[in-house]
């Protein structure tokens, strides 16, 4: 007999930290365990289907099990999985990103985006000579010690037990403003590196103020300071090309993962030559051979390298962004008409294939340009529940919150079914007193 998802997360408590494999897929009072999903849909374990706008964390712009992408997995699993040698596919991988993102003059494989932002951070580190990094207010890089001050406010405390004050002392945090950055980088000349998430913070639920990137670059000359893009989200999604592509900025180093490995286990770092040197293993720089060390036993893996290849092919076509950003432009077109037609005050808001949902007074001119992070994140958990829980028993799942990623797999049919489960649950929470409206 199936056991339902209730029961597994019983067993999975016994056996796994927490139950779980990443602390933010416990959604209580428990897990949903998934037992296979293709296109735009995933079914769980006892049957349930769900329209996915979690899409393998924003990994799978193509959708779930897209047949060039399976088939190339297949091909690859058969020949081997694994060599503990170079092989040719990654050469023609790391040559599809060379071509899709041309400011990655060469390209690190790397195991996760966690990996990617460390590493990025590491050759910033070195080629600068300077120890601290510039970051901005709730943006995510992943989970490793460098970049774990500010990821969620309080700003100036760490986010977990177990980070060493150095790492806190490294760290220079600030809101993503120009003025902010000028002074932080004015006020310190031992910062070196800075990061941002080019979406904005956490896939753009915090837009990044208009024109900021420009001057981020600008900035960053300006100081000599290394210029890292986390396009961990942005990258084949914002264009084929990510958002440097999309917006004509280029920065020094890129962190890459999810879409760049086709929803595989992996990422990479693409950048300037001067800066990728530092990880030549004949190049020597400031005294050490290579001067940045990297390893990593997993890293290019030719499983991964060939899940990479066949969607990166794809992508390099425009024909997927093209379909994955009508899907949510529709969506949000749709969601932003039910909350006006039952006068909820609140806005529907998102660049490329993403949507996010602000639900709150201060924003009934439908925009969240002037509401700042804290506003923004801090929508009362009571609603985030009740909309999350109230589309997921109609069998549409969300990303995050009240945001969601959609793939090229989203059709017509799905935007309407997902429009129709959006406009009822909002009736209910209307009716359950969690928003204002009728
Ligand atoms: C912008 C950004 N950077 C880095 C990461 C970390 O990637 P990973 O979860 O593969 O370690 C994420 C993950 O969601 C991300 O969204």
């Amino acid at each position: 007999m199936t056991q339902s998802s209730e029961e597994l997360f019983q067993q999975a408590r016994e056996r796994l930290a927490g139950g779980v494999s990443h602390e933010s897929r416990f959604k209580g009072p428990h897990p949903k365990y998934i037992e296979r999903a293709e296109g735009s849909r995933k079914w769980e374990v006892d049957g349930k289907e769900y329209i996915d706008y979690a899409m393998g964390s924003a990994s799978l712009l193509l959708g779930h099990a897209h047949p060039k992408v399976v088939a190339a997995l297949t091909e690859q699993a058969t020949k081997g999985t694994f060599f503990a040698d170079c092989h040719p596919l990654e050469i023609e991988w790391a040559g599809l990103i060379q071509e899709l993102i041309p400011s990655a003059e060469r390209v690190r494989f790397v195991s996760s985006g966690t990996e990617a932002t460390m590493l990025a951070i590491r050759i910033g580190r070195g080629y600068s000579g300077k120890h601290k990094i510039l970051r901005f207010e709730g943006h995510y890089h992943g989970w490793h010690e460098f970049v774990d001050l500010g990821m969620n406010a309080p700003y100036d405390k760490p986010t977990s037990l177990g980070i060493l004050p150095g790492t806190v002392e490294a760290t220079v945090v600030v809101k993503p403003e120009p003025a902010a950055v000028e002074a932080a980088l004015a006020a310190d000349e031992e910062i070196g590196t800075i990061i941002c998430e080019v979406s904005g913070a956490n896939y753009g639920s915090v837009p990044l103020p208009e024109g900021f990137l420009p001057e981020l670059r600008r900035l960053a000359d300006a100081h000599n300071a290394v210029l890292v893009f986390d396009e961990v989200i942005t990258g084949f999604r914002w264009s084929p090309g990510g958002r440097q592509a999309r917006d004509g900025v280029t920065p020094d180093l890129t962190s890459m993962a999810k879409i760049v490995t086709g929803g595989m286990p992996g990422g990479a770092v693409g950048g300037r030559e001067d800066f990728m040197r530092l990880l030549d293993p004949q190049v020597e720089f400031r005294g050490r051979t290579p001067g940045v060390t990297h390893k990593g036993t997993f890293n290019g893996n030719p499983l991964v390298a060939a899940s990479g290849v066949a969607a990166l092919s794809e992508i390099k076509t425009g024909e997927p962004n093209k379909l994955a950003d009508h899907a949510a432009e529709r969506l949000r077109t749709g969601m932003r008409e039910v909350i006006q037609q039952h006068q909820v005050a609140g806005a529907v808001y998102g660049e490329s294939s993403t949507f996010h949902l602000y639900l709150g007074d201060d924003a009934a001119d439908g925009s969240v340009e002037n509401l700042g992070a804290e506003k923004i994140r801090g929508i009362p958990k009571p609603v985030i529940n009740a909309m999350q829980s109230g589309l997921r028993k109609r069998g549409v799942d969300l990303m995050s919150h009240m945001s969601g990623i959609t793939s090229m797999a989203h059709t017509d049919a799905d935007i309407d079914e997902t429009l129709n489960a959006f406009e009822d649950t909002v009736q209910e929470m209307i009716a359950d007193g969690h928003i204002g409206g009728h």
